[in-house]
């Protein structure tokens, strides 16, 4: 029934004051006027239609206390949204602020890996003498990896090697395999250019090694070959003393050790001096003063045979390094699998 004035101005203006008190923001102060002044359905509104009802000898005095409570209403709506206006756009200023005083944030700045740091160091000293850098497949073929470096089938030197057999179709050209060393690019290149040649080959190799402070199923190696006419032993003993000194420091010598690869004739593995202890003997070079970096040798007649390289006129000498050692020795890192975790507090280092 419409006409009673059901809640006395005064309890209203109490409750008006208390939901003022809990407004903030501008979408507040915008529901609150609808509540209270909205034209059909706000609570002042109401009162004041209600007013028509009530008896004549109250209708004044309701009449002034409902428009005291309007004017109350309306003057702190509109109080609260400047408020509101003000408040919402300094914290849009504020936003906007740039504060130029503040220390930039620090991006994080990769570093190159220790392997790929002694690799160019590698290369650039073979560049130097005149090499060029070649690349080759790391899934090979039997017959690059093995056959065509003189490795007959069921030949011995294959023990030494534990390889990884992608597909398993019996020895010969069309198996399959990990290279198990960069060797297999000699062959690739004496089968592509014509001598002379100077090649240097860096990349992975595998091998079925467990995993320890000394050993990894992948390493890498850097591969040289130098063919051309009238190449000697001291042609690939100058080389290599040249690449020692200019790699290690004037001070570096190297020593040659007889030893066997099937696909050099004669063979020879490669020590380095220690250029931390001259050759005394110390912890970094295990003990001796001088450690074993590579394998060498004269570029085998076979070879040259698979290759179509006659070799009446031709002769040659490649050699193969080990730069995860070389880089274990170079930066003093006492544990190959360091270089394969990618850890970054690890790699974080500062190993230029
Ligand atoms: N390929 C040999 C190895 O991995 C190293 C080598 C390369 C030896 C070239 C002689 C000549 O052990």
């Amino acid at each position: 029934m419409a006409g009673t004035v059901s809640v006395p101005p005064a309890e209203l203006r109490e409750l008006f004051d208390r939901e003022v008190a809990a407004a903030s923001t501008i979408d507040d102060a915008r529901r609150l006027k609808v509540d209270w002044l909205g034209r059909s359905h706000g609570r002042i509104t109401g009162l004041l239609a209600a007013l028509r009802d009530v008896p004549k000898e109250e209708k004044a005095a309701l009449g002034a206390q409902i428009n005291a409570l309007k004017k109350h209403v309306e003057e702190r709506l509109a109080a609260l949204e400047k408020e509101a206006v003000e408040r919402a756009a300094a914290a849009a200023e504020a936003e906007r602020a740039v504060d130029v005083t503040l220390p930039p944030r620090e991006l994080p700045v990769g570093r190159l890996h220790p392997i790929t740091i002694v690799r160019r160091r590698i290369e650039s000293a073979f560049r130097s003498l005149g090499y060029e850098v070649f690349d080759g497949p790391e899934v090979e073929t039997d017959w690059y990896n093995f056959e065509s470096l003189n490795f007959p089938p069921d030949h011995p030197a294959r023990d030494s090697f534990d390889t990884f057999f992608v597909e398993d179709g019996g020895i010969g050209k069309g198996r399959l395999l990990l290279r198990t060393h960069t060797s297999p690019v000699q062959m690739r290149t004496m089968e592509t250019i014509e001598p002379p040649i100077r090649i240097i080959v860096p990349g992975r190799v595998y091998r079925k090694d467990d995993i320890d402070p000394r050993h990894s199923p992948v390493f890498h190696q850097v591969e040289g070959l130098a063919v051309d006419e009238g190449i000697t032993f001291s042609d690939l003993r100058g080389t290599l003393a040249a690449f020692a000194t200019g790699f290690f420091g004037g001070r570096a010598e190297v020593r040659f050790a007889p030893t066997y690869f099937p696909f050099v004739e004669p063979g020879v593995d490669v020590a380095v001096s220690c250029v931390f202890c001259a050759k005394k003997g110390c912890r970094i070079f295990s003990g001796s003063g001088w450690i074993e970096i590579l394998g060498a040798g004269m570029v085998h007649p076979n070879v040259f045979a698979a290759a179509g390289i006659d070799a009446e006129r031709y002769t040659g000498f490649a050699f193969g390094m080990g730069i995860d050692r070389i880089a274990m020795l170079v930066h003093g890192i006492p544990d190959l699998r360091l270089l394969f975790e990618n850890d970054v507090r690890f790699l974080d280092r500062s190993w230029a």
